[in-house]
């Protein structure tokens, strides 16, 4: 393993920046450049304020986290740049009176630099092998897995598969999969045993740990059965006509790695797990990707409350990581996205392993077609407990 930065080494790369994170929910509609409604006009100076004196902490905090070493513990003490942080947060959640909103800002935010500190230059580790590099360039890999070890997973579990196949499949909203079941060590330590085991294996572990830089522990598996019924992937502006991008989405959370990994033939029209190679990559200004992340998990926008109390955050925070399912069909953007949008059907992989900081959906099913899947995920670990 040789320690250079990772990505400067694709510096030479040309590949293309998209500022995917200031995606504003409501572009394609009136927008006026008007202060957002119900603010005194220094009541908007002062939210303009506090947004970039965030802006700029945290994006220096985060390049200082990429070069130096820092303990983790740093921020969950009360230390003067956490202090700070929770400052202009809270000045921010004065104004605008939306605690859900902030508190959960401020928790990704230090989620963020506890990550990155975990990792610190080690993040910069390269491996010398062609799937590491594809996964460094693309933010995603098709894996393969022996016959054998298929047919063990299978066997394993297809009294799971029946049970959640037959499940009548009631959505139990926002969090959940329409048929789902979920694993734990304690309730399945077989399927624990072998999905580590495999992963070993196939070289997952070892790129998803040096891609992370930090400790990585199998932390979720859940048996997912898609069908065209279903309902999970219509959360965001669910009383607004289905987008062409439905659902397309980065994660909400840092410092996991993920794989879907099939368990039946799945074609073009079975739902295939879909990604845009390099998404991974475009990155913008840190806080306003925190923000769209929290957007994503704090407010669906799927009335009009929800969307006036959207456009009541500062204009540099009204950003949506769900933009699949707010971006305007016909768009530039849309466009260049659906083009690059990569299905992986089982004539390619038996899973797919990816960074779901990179833009990506699935399980939207056609017809008669079915997707049967394990949804697995890695996180990144203190002392092997799952942070
Ligand atoms: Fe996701």
């Amino acid at each position: 393993m040789t320690c250079i930065n990772k990505w400067n080494s694709l510096l030479a790369e040309r590949f293309e920046w998209i500022d995917v994170a200031a995606v504003h929910p409501f572009a394609g509609q009136v927008q006026s450049s008007a202060n957002p409604p119900g603010y005194s006009d220094a009541e908007v100076e002062a939210l303009n304020s506090l947004t970039e004196n965030l802006s700029h902490a945290v994006a220096t905090e985060i390049h200082k986290l990429e070069f130096e070493n820092v303990h983790y513990e740093t921020y969950v003490t009360d230390t003067p740049i956490a202090n700070f942080i929770r400052e202009l947060v809270g000045g921010i959640e004065k104004i605008t009176g939306d605690a859900k909103f902030t508190k959960r800002l401020n928790a990704e935010i230090e989620r963020e630099f506890i990550v990155r500190a975990l990792a610190g230059p080690r993040a910069q580790m390269m491996l010398d092998t062609e799937a590491y590099m594809d996964f460094l360039r693309n933010g995603v890999i098709p894996l393969r897995f022996s016959r054998k070890d298929n047919k063990e997973l299978k066997d394993l579990l297809s009294d799971d598969i029946n049970e959640v196949r037959t499940s009548n499949g009631d959505w139990q909203g926002v969090g959940t999969y329409d048929r789902e079941k979920r694993f734990t060590p304690d309730n399945n330590a077989a399927v624990h045993t072998l999905i580590n085991r495999i992963y070993r294996d196939a070289g997952a572990y070892e790129i998803a740990t040096a891609y992370m830089g930090c400790e990585l522990v199998l932390a979720g598996i859940t048996l997912q059965v898609c069908r065209s019924t279903d309902r999970h992937w219509k959360m965001t502006c669910n009383d607004q006509p289905t987008k062409q991008l439905e659902i397309l989405h980065f994660d909400p959370k840092q410092g996991m790695i993920k794989s879907i990994h099939y368990l039946n033939d799945v074609t073009l029209g079975d739902g295939p797990f879909k990604y845009i190679p390099t998404s991974h990559r475009w990155q913008d200004d840190p806080l306003r990707r925190m923000a769209a992340k929290t957007n994503g998990v704090t407010n669906y926008l799927n009335n009009e409350a929800e969307r006036a109390r959207f456009l009541r955050l500062p204009k540099a925070l009204q950003n949506c990581a769900i933009i699949g399912s707010v971006l305007p069909d016909g768009s530039s953007l849309a466009d260049r996205l659906l083009a690059r949008e990569h299905p992986y059907t089982t004539e390619e992989a038996d899973a797919v392993l990816f960074d779901p900081g990179g833009l990506h959906r699935g399980g939207i099913v056609d017809g008669d077609g079915e997707r049967v899947n394990l949804q697995i995920m890695f996180r990144a670990a203190i002392n092997g407990q799952p942070f």
